[in-house]
C-alpha cells in the first residue's frame, strides 16, 4: 500500500533506531535525563527561546502553551480550521477553563483584518481576550505557510493590543523548509511555539513547548499534573534529535512530490486542486464527479490510500516513506480517476 494518508505513519528507520541505543539517559522527573536536557536547549536555540519542554504529543504541548499563557474565563482567538479547536477534544475548555473563539480566515491562516475590534474585556461580563494562537503551516488548511509580513503584522496587532501569541509549529519544519524564514524569526513572534517531531520528521514519539524559563517551569508542573513526566525518555528525545538532524533535509522532496501530483489533478477534467495553495506536503483537493469516499474506495483498489477531508475533499500527506516509483503510480492512477 502507498500510504498518504497522514506523515505521522512512518516508521523509525534503522539509523534512527541506532541513534536511540545509543542515548545517554537519566531519569527526567528529575531532570537527569542528559539526552533530554540537551535537546530541549538545542531546540530552544534553534529558535531563539529560552526554554523547551519535551512532550508526548503536539497535543500535549499545544494545550501546555494554552495553560500557561492564560487564565480560566480567558479567550483565545483562533481560525475556524485551527487544530486545538478541531482535533483536540475540546481540552483548551476542560484544561485552561477558556473559550476558543473561530474566525474564518483564509487556509487556516488568521490576519490582521480580521482580528481588528475583536479583542474583549473591558466590562466584567465580557471574556478576556487573551491569545492570539497561529498554526503554521495549516493542517486543515492544506499545509498553507504564512508569510512573514503576514506573522510582523499580527505580531504588531498582538503587541498593540497586548495579546499574546501561540504558535502551533506542529509542522514549523514545512514552513521553514518552503519560506526560507530563519527559525529565530518565529522566537520573536511568539510567546509560546509547540514543535512537533512527529509528522514529517519521522520520529515515532514527540514534541515540545518553546517559551520563556518562567514559562517552561510552569507547563513542566501541568505536564506532570496531566500525567505526562516520563523517566528515561532521553530514549525517545534521541530519535527526535536523529528526525531533526537527518529528515528536516527530506523535506523539500516531499514537498517536490505532492506539487508533481497536484500538477496531474490539476491537468484532470473531474479532479480539481489550487496550486497556489499547494506549498508543502498536503495536497487537498476536490472531486468533481463524484463523492471524496468512492474516490477514495477506488484509489485504495489501486493499491493507493487517502483520506477524505470533506463530502469532495481528499486530503494526500507526503513523508519520506514515499519514493519517486510511488509518485509515478499514483499520479497514473489519479489520471485515470481523473479522465474517466
Ligand atoms: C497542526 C497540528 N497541531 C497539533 C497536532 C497534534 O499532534 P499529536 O497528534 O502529536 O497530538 C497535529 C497532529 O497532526 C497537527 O496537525
Amino acid at each position: 500500500m502507498i500510504d498518504l494518508r497522514s506523515d505521522t505513519i512512518t516508521r523509525p528507520t534503522q539509523e534512527m533506531l541506532d541513534a536511540m541505543m545509543r542515548a545517554k539517559v537519566g531519569d527526567d522527573v528529575f531532570g537527569e535525563d542528559e539526552t533530554v536536557n540537551k535537546f530541549q536547549d538545542k531546540v530552544a536555540g534553534l529558535f531563539g527561546m529560552e526554554a523547551g519542554l519535551y512532550v508526548p504529543s503536539g497535543t500535549m504541548s499545544n494545550q501546555l502553551g494554552v495553560k500557561v499563557l492564560t487564565e480560566p474565563g480567558d479567550e483565545i482567538l483562533i481560525d475556524e480550521k485551527g487544530h486545538i479547536f478541531n482535533y483536540e477534544t475540546g481540552a483548551a475548555s476542560v484544561l485552561s477553563g477558556v473559550q476558543v473563539r473561530t474566525l474564518p480566515g483564509k487556509n487556516g491562516k488568521l490576519n490582521t483584518t480580521l482580528l481588528e475590534h475583536t479583542k474583549r474585556g473591558h466590562f466584567d461580563w465580557e471574556p478576556r481576550t487573551r491569545v492570539i494562537s497561529l498554526e503554521n503551516t495549516t493542517n486543515k488548511g492544506g499545509g498553507v505557510c504564512y508569510t512573514k509580513e503576514e506573522l510582523r503584522e499580527i505580531k504588531t496587532f498582538a503587541d498593540a493590543e497586548n495579546l499574546l501569541v501561540h504558535l502551533d509549529g506542529a509542522r514549523i519544519w514545512n514552513a521553514i523548509t518552503e519560506t526560507e524564514i530563519e527559525p529565530e524569526f518565529f522566537g520573536e513572534i511568539a510567546d509560546t511555539i509547540s514543535v512537533c517531531f512527529s509528522k514529517g520528521l519521522g520520529a515515532p514519539v514527540g514534541s515540545m513547548l518553546l517559551s520563556s524559563k518562567e514559562r517552561i517551569a510552569k507547563a513542566r508542573r501541568y505536564r506532570k499534573m496531566w500525567g505526562g513526566g516520563m523517566r528515561q525518555v532521553g530514549l525517545l528525545a534521541a530519535a527526535a534529535d536523529y528526525a531533526l538532524e537527518n529528515n528536516w533535509a527530506k523535506l523539500k522532496d516531499d514537498h517536490r512530490r505532492a506539487k508533481e501530483v497536484g500538477q496531474v489533478i490539476f491537468d484532470s477534467k473531474f479532479l480539481a486542486v489550487d496550486m497556489n495553495t499547494l506549498q508543502t506536503n498536503i495536497l487537498l483537493f476536490d472531486t468533481v464527479k463524484e463523492p471524496a469516499e468512492k474516490v477514495i474506495e477506488k484509489l485504495h483498489q489501486k493499491g493507493i490510500q487517502m483520506i477524505p477531508f470533506g463530502p469532495n475533499t481528499i486530503r494526500a500527506t507526503f513523508h519520506f516513506e514515499i519514493t519517486d516509483e510511488d509518485v509515478k503510480v499514483v499520479k497514473q492512477a489519479l489520471a485515470e480517476i481523473g479522465d474517466a
